[in-house]
This record gives C-alpha cells, sequence and structure tokens, in this order.
C-alpha cells in the first residue's frame, strides 16, 4: 500500500475532479459568456489527454487515496466515446464512485450506455425551467427540452436520484426557485443551489449578485418546511435537506457565505492534464511528461503535489470579503 498523502492543512487525498474535454455547447455567461470564447473554443483534440493516460492518472490517484471520481468538462458529453472511457475506469480496484457533471443536452441518448458501462451517478446543471430564461442563460445554445429529456432519460436507465445543480443569480433567476422544485419533487431529483462564485476572470462577479444560501433557504421554507440531515459522506460540499412533508430532499452549496476548505478532499485536473489544487487556483501544474512513465511515477509525483497544497482561496474570501483580483482559472477547464 502506498502512503496516503495529507497537504499542508492535514486534508487527505479523496476526490479527483477529471475534466475530458474543455470545449461546451453551451455559453453560460458565469463561465464561457459567449462575447469572450468564439464557437470552436477548446483545447485541440491531440492536446487533449488519451484514454489510456487517463487510466493511468486514475490508477495512481486511487493509489494515493482517490475512492471517488468525477468527470467534468466542459460538456464531458462532447468527448467521443466516453461510454468506452467510463467501462475502462469501473475496473480499477478501490475506486468506489464513479459520477458525471452534465449540462444535460447531449445525455438522453448517452443515458443508458453509460449506465452500462459502469457509470455510478449523474447531476445535471439547470437554472431555469421557463424556456426562453434557459436559452439566455446557455448563452444562446442551449433547449430546456433537451435537458429535462436528459434528466428523464438517466432516470429511466436505471441511475440513484439524479442530482440538479443550479446557481441563482440576484435578479436573474430568483423567479425560477419554486418551479424547479416543484419539478424535482414530482421527478425525485435531488435539487441543489449553488452560491454563485467568482470563478475565473470574466464573468464579471460581483457579491451583490450572491443569493446567500441562508436567505434562499428561509424562502423556501415559508412554502416547504425543511429539516437538516446528516451528510452522506465526510466533506460533502452541499448541505442537506428534506421537505417535511414526506418527499424528497434539496440541498445547499454555500461556499461564498459558508466556506468549505476545511475538508476540501478534492484535487482537479484539466483535460490537457494539469493539475490543480483549487477551483481558484491561478495555474495548474503539467502533469503529462510523467503519465508516459508510468502509474508508480505519477503517484510519487502527485503525492508530492499534493503534500505542498495549501489552498483555501474560499476562506480567504470570506476574510477579505471580496474576490481576490489576478488570475484564476476559469470554470469550463476545470468543471467546477
Ligand atoms: P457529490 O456530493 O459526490 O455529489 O459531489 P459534488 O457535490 O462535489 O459534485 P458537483 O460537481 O455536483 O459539485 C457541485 C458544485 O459545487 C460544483 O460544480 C462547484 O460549483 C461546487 N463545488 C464543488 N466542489 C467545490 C470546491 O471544492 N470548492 C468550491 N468552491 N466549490 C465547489
Ligand atoms: N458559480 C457557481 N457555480 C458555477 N457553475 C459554473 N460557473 C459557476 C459560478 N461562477 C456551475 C455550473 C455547473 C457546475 C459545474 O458549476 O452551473 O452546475
Ligand atoms: Fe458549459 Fe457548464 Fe460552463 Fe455552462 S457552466 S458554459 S454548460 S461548462
Ligand atoms: Fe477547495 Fe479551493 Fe473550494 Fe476551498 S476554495 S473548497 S480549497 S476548491
Amino acid at each position: 500500500p502506498w502512503p496516503a498523502p495529507r497537504d499542508l492543512r492535514g486534508r487527505p487525498l479523496r476526490d479527483l475532479r477529471l475534466s475530458v474535454i474543455d470545449a461546451c455547447n453551451f455559453r453560460c455567461p458565469y463561465c464561457m459568456p459567449a462575447d469572450r470564447f468564439g464557437d470552436g473554443h477548446g483545447t485541440r483534440s491531440a492536446d487533449r489527454l488519451t484514454f489510456d493516460e487517463i487510466e493511468v492518472l486514475v490508477r495512481a490517484s486511487v493509489r494515493l487515496g482517490v475512492r471517488k471520481l468525477r468527470l467534468t468538462g466542459g460538456e464531458p458529453l462532447l468527448r467521443k466515446r466516453l461510454p468506452v472511457l467510463v467501462s475502462r475506469l469501473r475496473c480499477i480496484e478501490g475506486l468506489e464512485d464513479i459520477a458525471l457533471t452534465t449540462n444535460g443536452a447531449l445525455l438522453a441518448p448517452l443515458a443508458a450506455p453509460l449506465k452500462r458501462a459502469g457509470l455510478s451517478r449523474v447531476t445535471v446543471s439547470l437554472d431555469a425551467l421557463d424556456a426562453d430564461r434557459f436559452r439566455l442563460l446557455s448563452g444562446g445554445r442551449g433547449h430546456v427540452r433537451d435537458v429535462v429529456a436528459g434528466i428523464a432519460a438517466a432516470g429511466a436507465a436505471g441511475f440513484p436520484p439524479i442530482k440538479i445543480n443550479c446557481v441563482i443569480q440576484r435578479g436573474v433567476n430568483e423567479d425560477q426557485v419554486d418551479g424547479l422544485i416543484e419539478y424535482a419533487r414530482r421527478g425525485g431529483h435531488v435539487l441543489r443551489f449553488i452560491e454563485y462564485m467568482d470563478v475565473g476572470s470574466c464573468n464579471g462577479w460581483r457579491p451583490g449578485m450572491v443569493v446567500p444560501a441562508e436567505e434562499l433557504r428561509q424562502r423556501i421554507e415559508r412554502r416547504w418546511p425543511l429539516r437538516l440531515l446528516p451528510p452522506n459522506h465526510p466533506g460533502e460540499v452541499a448541505r442537506r435537506y428534506g421537505f417535511v412533508d414526506g418527499t424528497g430532499e434539496t440541498g445547499f452549496i454555500s461556499s461564498v457565505s459558508a466556506p468549505f476548505c476545511g475538508d476540501c478532499l478534492r484535487a482537479r485536473v484539466s483535460a490537457r492534464g494539469e493539475f490543480y489544487g483549487c477551483l481558484f487556483a491561478a495555474e495548474g501544474v503539467p502533469l503529462r511528461p510523467w503519465l508516459e512513465r508510468g502509474e508508480e511515477v505519477v503517484a510519487d509525483r502527485l503525492a508530492e503535489l499534493w503534500r505542498r497544497r495549501d489552498d483555501h482561496y474560499s476562506e480567504l474570501r470570506a476574510t477579505a470579503g471580496q474576490a481576490r483580483p489576478g488570475r484564476k482559472v476559469e470554470m469550463f477547464l476545470v468543471g467546477g
């Protein structure tokens, strides 16, 4: 067995968030605004990690203690032959959970093949149910009916309750909350509200655009009484609440108002194979040169990077009361 590394704050490495592609078919203004990123934006396919390289990376991470893998993008379903990748990763002993975060637009035809390949769970982003609002929030690219069909297909394919991630922005989609809750409850999905964050450098984030989780919870509570539920696992980012009337649960990810860096056990790797210790890191460390040298070399290198990790950006932001100026990796490069 490999010694499990701890970072400078004593945190072990448990989760890996791996971007399989940095292209996206949406242009959500808070992530990849259309006026900054043209239609063809994304790393050339030759610069993306191959399935072989990804497998080496994941095997090395599992040696160091990773138990959960989340495939992200950009939009991960744009990556060709994704079910093949999943079926390869599924065979890695010690990896307990393979999840996917997607915008859902391409999910309907892929849900069943991904389930058969061994994907454990699916999370879909959805910020509005109203067709025009959705269109706007996807940068004029997406149709909400496709996403709704994708979620239904994932349910039908036999996945456990689908998680739906929703970012509420002040004055932009606050009016969508009730409809989203009703929709999620009807379908047995777990709707989770993520506070709008100052990720990257192009969304013009201001503290006033954040709807704090506690405010949202109180608003929801007036119509649907809630009770706090215990975390599913240590270090879970969402605070969970059950609906008192018995049907379903919801959750809040308060990364701005109540940061959770203290138990951040996540490493992120971009599609071109750069390691990031934090969603707000300025730059990544290239792993690609090590990947061809095999699993053990990569495990050593990753352990070394992890031991040096001191990231706790959201705590610093909370203390400073404002975003840090300067370079931060873009959301679509590390998949959230
Ligand atoms: P499970 O609990 O296993 O379902 O995974 P998860 O909640 O980590 O997955 P998901 O990708 O759905 O996370 C939801 C969102 O929370 C992400 O897209 C990010 O926006 C945010 N988030 C997740 N991890 C972090 C983190 O380490 N730091 C910050 N600031 N935000 C995070
Ligand atoms: N703040 C919070 N969440 C964001 N996401 C993308 N950009 C931001 C942001 N600036 C969310 C997406 C998706 C997940 C990957 O991250 O809506 O659910
Ligand atoms: Fe694409 Fe997701 Fe970014 Fe929207 S938030 S532009 S769907 S990567
Ligand atoms: Fe982890 Fe960085 Fe998010 Fe803190 S801000 S929880 S260190 S990713």
